[in-house]
């Protein structure tokens, strides 16, 4: 059994962040046309947050990563179970993930993607505990640093529950 122990960063604070990410990212494109792609998915719910902040000419994409099991050794390869439907070359990209947690999964895609010679490659998420990183990682655009803690809610799961909550909130993990 699981509970949800405490609230940890309410609605309106998500919304209030969520506003800001958008209006640094306005400024910083200007003028350009954006690619965003979206995580799936956990960063579906900020996605859909963000893009409606956001003031420019703007493309979406999605995709899908597999991510290794719990216990297993990070090599840091990640499998992408669904790619973009269309080339990046050339492109400014923000990708929009949920949370940077080991850094493995973004680190891995963001070379995979930098390999399809985009104009530029940004990251963005809502969450980072940069407290758990395996590998060196840093968001361009970050929402809130977090500590160690596992958080469900505004798109975070556990084993593919909770993703409809509106704040996010830390899960009581309990043997039963
Ligand atoms: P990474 O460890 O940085 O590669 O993160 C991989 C994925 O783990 C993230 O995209 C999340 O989907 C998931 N994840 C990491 N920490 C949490 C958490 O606290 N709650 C829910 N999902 C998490
Ligand atoms: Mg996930």
């Amino acid at each position: 059994m699981q509970k949800i122990k405490k609230v940890l960063i309410p609605e309106a604070d998500l919304k209030r962040r969520v506003k800001e990410l958008a209006e640094e990212i306005n400024r910083d494109f200007r003028g350009e046309t954006v690619t965003f792609i979206c995580i799936l998915s956990g960063a579906s719910v900020f996605f859909a947050d963000l893009i409606r902040e956001v003031d420019l000419d703007v493309r979406f994409e999605f995709m899908s990563v597999s991510s290794y099991g719990a216990g297993t050794v990070s090599s840091g390869e990640v499998k992408i179970l669904k790619d973009v439907n269309h080339p990046i070359a050339g492109q400014n990209v923000i990708i929009v993930e949920d949370i940077i947690d080991s850094g493995c999964t973004l680190s891995y895609l963001k070379r995979v993607l930098e390999q399809r010679d985009p104009k530029s490659i940004k990251i963005c998420t809502i969450l980072d505990k940069p407290s758990r990183r395996k590998v060196e990682f840093t968001g361009d655009y970050v929402g809130f640093e977090i500590p160690d803690e596992f958080v469900i809610g505004y798109g975070l799961d556990f084993d593919g529950r909770y993703r409809n909550l509106k704040d996010v909130c830390v899960l009581e993990l309990t043997e039963d």
